[in-house]
């Protein structure tokens, strides 16, 4: 692991960072009841300007919720309602969908299928009940692949009643960004060459909208990270140095602890992971958080920096123990319905032919009339416009067990998505999961397999679709129906 030489980030942007830059953690005070059980909420959607690549850095014209990327914690207790009121200041229109989140149709932020987009100038109403605790995300579902890239995103946490003991609550919105040498981000000119391939991937690499330096911490503490995956493209694959952190929480719901030591945590664009780790180092000690590329680039994306010892030391503790389960449905497997998901198309392999409106076309049709590029089970999905007819790809009845064995036929990595539901992940790649996690976002490995399961409960039309932003939009998505 040492040895391996850690290239700098800055070097990858090509841009100079000054030292000191400001903190990059954000530590989440305890929070207190709401007045009526309701929280309420304001974000604007606007252009704004934001300094990702350090204090004498130039800025970055970004879009931003509340003039931030990311946009403001939006933060519940279990049991709380939220109502969030959506002010649309872009040049577009946009939605918020609330990712992870179990809640009514209409409000799932989805433009055509289960809301008219807000129009420029206009402003919406979301209202839902945070069901299940944990760490979620929200962002933009209209012109996705543009509008995160821009920097619409922002973390959604839901305290749990009983939350783990800790000494500190952190948490980590990790970014990726393609910026130009100026700083800027770069165009959305030609996107059939990210479409084919993995995606928009970035040269710039920020932690809470910044690129990281120093996360200061302090000997003997135990922190609780819940980092956020908002990149359009990138998988991070994160190695600790010098650190067990326990994984302790997937996409939100609580997992049996384990100690991962120095191998990767590996989160997808959409998931999110909530570890446990003891600052075990000594006083004026540096760590290095590494993300390890598929393309071979390790490099730094923030040192954890131990700080003086306290005067009240922090109290040994053991093994950390899993928190309570949310109140997800059980699928009982013995009766479920059981489909398969193919995924195909993209470079190195690519369409033979897809229906696309009804139509079979051969790849090359798709890709060079209609910018299509990968299809569910031989059927390709193009983004829903105004009067467009919803065509699901399934139909539940309300309460149905489902197991959904999803197939990646293709040379890319895809994480899958699931909309107003939330899944047990039973196989991966033919391996039982021992854990069988609970997850709304699942990351199909190249010519990988994976089974889930989950009780189809929530009424409405939900989306399915890929979390790499440029494959969503050529033709990875679709979306199914229960009532
Ligand atoms: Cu996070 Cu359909 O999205
Ligand atoms: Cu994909």
């Amino acid at each position: 692991m040492t040895g391996r030489p850690v290239t700098r980030r800055r070097a990858l942007a090509g841009i100079g960072a000054a030292a000191g830059a400001a903190l990059v953690s954000v530590t989440l005070p305890p929070l207190a009841r709401a007045k009526g059980n309701i929280r309420e909420f304001r974000l604007r959607a606007a252009p704004a300007a934001a300094r990702l690549v350090g204090p004498n850095g130039p800025e970055t014209a970004v879009w931003a919720y509340d003039g931030r990327t990311p946009g403001p914690v939006i933060r519940a207790m279990q049991g709380e309602r939220l109502r969030v009121h959506v002010e649309n200041a872009l040049e577009q229109p946009t939605t918020v969908h609330w990712h992870g989140i179990r809640l009514a149709n209409a409000m799932d932020g989805v433009p055509y299928l289960t809301q008219d987009p807000i129009a420029p100038g206009k402003s919406f109403t979301y209202e839902f009940d945070a069901f299940d605790a944990g760490t979620y995300w929200y962002h933009p579902h209209f012109n996705s692949s543009e509008q995160v890239a821009m920097g619409l995103a922002g973390a959604l946490i839901v305290d749990e009643p009983a939350p783990p003991e800790v000494d500190r609550d952190v948490l980590w919105v990790i970014d990726d960004w393609r910026l130009t040498k100026d700083a800027a981000i770069a165009s959305f000119d030609r996107p059939f060459h990210d479409m084919i391939h993995g995606g928009r991937f970035g040269n710039t690499v920020t932690v809470n909208g910044q690129i990281a330096e120093d996360v200061p911490v302090t000997p003997g503490e135990r922190i609780r990270l819940r980092i956020v995956n908002v990149a359009n493209a990138r998988i991070f694959r994160l190695i600790f140095t010098g650190h067990r952190p326990w994984l302790a929480a997937i996409d939100g719901h609580p997992v049996p602890p384990r100690q991962f030591d120095e191998g990767q945590l590996i989160i997808a664009p959409g998931g999110r992971a909530d570890l446990i780790i003891d600052m075990t180092g000594k006083a004026g000690e540096r760590f290095t958080v590494i993300d390890n590329s598929p393309e071979g680039i390790r490099y730094r994306l923030a040192d954890l920096a131990y700080g003086p010892v306290p005067a009240t030391p922090a109290p040994a503790r053991g093994t950390p123990e899993a928190w309570a389960d949310n109140p997800i449905s059980e699928p009982d497997l013995d009766t479920a319905t059981r489909l398969e998901l193919v995924m195909e198309g993209g470079a190195m392999g690519g369409l033979q032919t897809a229906i696309y409106k009804g139509e079979t076309l051969t790849g090359r049709e798709l890709a060079r009339g209609h910018g299509m590029f990968w299809s569910f089970n031989g059927v390709v999905h193009p983004p829903m416009k105004y009067g467009d007819p919803s065509h699901p790809m399934f139909t539940f009845k309300k309460g149905e067990s489902v197991i959904l064995a999803i197939r990646n036929d293709t040379a890319f990595a895809h994480p899958i998505h699931l909309h107003g539901h939330t899944f047990r992940v039973l196989t991966r790649n033919g391996k039982p999961d021992p854990d069988r996690p609970w997850q709304d976002t699942v990351l199909l490995t190249v010519d990988g397999e994976v089974e889930i399961a989950f009780v189809a409960d929530n009424p409405g039309d939900w989306m399915l679709h890929c979390h790499i932003l440029e494959h969503q939009k050529s033709g990875m998505m679709g979306h199914f129906r229960v009532t």
